[in-house]
C-alpha cells in the first residue's frame, strides 16, 4: 500500500479509496462505503470495463435521475429490473415466522392516498371487470388487528395505474382503508391484469439489451401499517396468470398467489346486487410483531 495516494497500481487505488473512509463518523457509513467501493472496483476489473461502456452507464443513470418525478420513479424501476429491490426485500424481510411475505413496493405507490370506507368502489370509472377484494389483518397467532391502515393500489384492465393517465382529476384504483374491529377490510375495484412496466427509459434499455420481457403478472398491491407491527409491503397475484414465472422484477412468491373467482350476476358476498358478472378474491394479511423485526 502506497504511503501517499500517487502513482497507484490497481490494488493500491482500491486500498487508497477504502482508506479514505477511515475517518467516517458513522461506522455503518464506513462499512457500506467500503463494500460498495470494493465491489465496484472488482466489477470494473472483472469485465475490463471500456470507456464507452462506463460512459453509457453514466448516461443511463443520469437519464434515470432526470426523468424521475413523484409519479415516475425511473431509478426505482432500474433497481427493480436489476433485482436489487428484491435483494433488499430478502435481506430485510426473511420468510418464516408465519407473517405474510413481502415483495417490491414498485414505482407506483403514492403516499397520502385518499382514505375510503370499507366497501368503497376504488375502481370507479376504471376500465375492467368489477372485483370484490376482501381480507383481514391478523397477528401471527391469528388474532385480528383492528384499525390497521391498508393502502391498496393496482392497475386497470388497460394495464395502467392512475398516475400513468394524463389529466385524471382523482386517484383511481387506489385508496387507504382501515381494518374494522374484527380486522376485516373490503373494497370493490377491477380485476387486475398483467401489464408491461414502462420501457421508455433506461430500465427499458436494460430489458431490451438483455432480450428480456417487460411483463408483470396481474396483482394488487398492499401496504399495511399498524402500531406494534412491522409495516408489510406486498402484492396478491392472480392465480393462473401466464407471467407468474417470468416477472420482469422477480417479485413473485408462491404464498402470495390467490384465486380470483368469477361469479355470475347476483348478490355479491358483501350484499351488493351485481347485475353484471364480477370476480372476488379473499386474502388475509399477517403482520410480524415489530420486536421480532428488530432482532433479525
Ligand atoms: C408494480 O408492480 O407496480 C411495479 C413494480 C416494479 C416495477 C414496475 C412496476
Ligand atoms: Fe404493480
Amino acid at each position: 500500500m502506497a504511503a501517499t495516494p500517487r502513482d497507484l497500481t490497481a490494488e493500491e487505488l482500491t486500498a487508497a479509496v477504502l482508506a479514505s473512509f477511515a475517518g467516517a463518523a458513522s461506522p455503518r457509513v464506513r462499512v457500506v462505503a467500503e463494500s460498495l467501493v470494493r465491489h465496484l472496483h472488482a466489477f470494473v476489473h472483472e469485465v475490463g470495463l471500456t470507456e464507452d461502456e462506463w460512459a453509457a452507464g453514466i448516461d443511463g443513470l443520469t437519464r434515470a435521475g432526470q426523468m424521475s418525478t413523484g409519479g415516475r420513479q425511473e431509478v426505482v424501476l432500474l433497481s427493480d429490473v436489476l433485482g436489487v429491490s428484491m435483494a433488499v426485500v430478502g435481506v430485510n424481510h426473511a420468510a418464516g415466522g408465519g407473517a405474510t411475505e413481502s415483495t417490491v413496493l414498485g414505482p407506483f405507490f403514492v403516499e397520502g392516498a385518499p382514505v375510503v370506507e370499507n366497501g368503497a368502489d376504488l375502481g370507479a370509472g376504471a376500465p375492467g371487470r368489477p372485483c370484490l377484494i376482501r381480507g383481514s389483518v391478523r397477528t401471527t397467532s391469528g388474532a385480528p388487528v383492528a384499525a390497521a391502515a391498508v393502502d391498496v393500489w393496482q392497475a386497470d384492465e388497460a394495464g395502467l395505474y392512475d398516475v400513468q393517465y394524463a389529466g385524471l382529476d382523482a386517484p383511481r384504483g387506489r385508496g387507504r382503508l382501515h381494518s374494522d374491529g374484527e380486522g376485516r377490510f373490503w373494497f370493490w375495484s377491477v380485476l387486475p391484469v398483467a401489464y408491461p412496466i414502462p420501457t421508455d427509459g433506461p430500465a427499458g434499455d436494460v430489458l431490451r439489451a438483455g432480450g428480456r420481457a417487460p411483463m408483470r403478472p396481474a396483482h394488487v398491491h398492499f401496504r399495511v401499517e399498524a402500531d406494534g407491527f412491522e409495516t408489510l409491503v406486498t402484492h396478491v397475484f392472480v392465480a393462473g396468470d401466464p407471467h407468474l414465472d417470468a416477472d420482469a422484477v422477480f417479485g413473485v412468491k408462491s404464498s402470495l398467489i390467490a384465486e380470483f373467482t368469477s361469479h355470475e350476476p347476483g348478490t355479491a358476498p358483501d350484499g351488493r346486487w351485481m347485475d353484471v358478472a364480477y370476480h372476488s378474491m379473499q386474502y388475509d394479511l399477517v403482520l410480524a410483531p415489530r420486536a421480532a423485526a428488530a432482532h433479525r
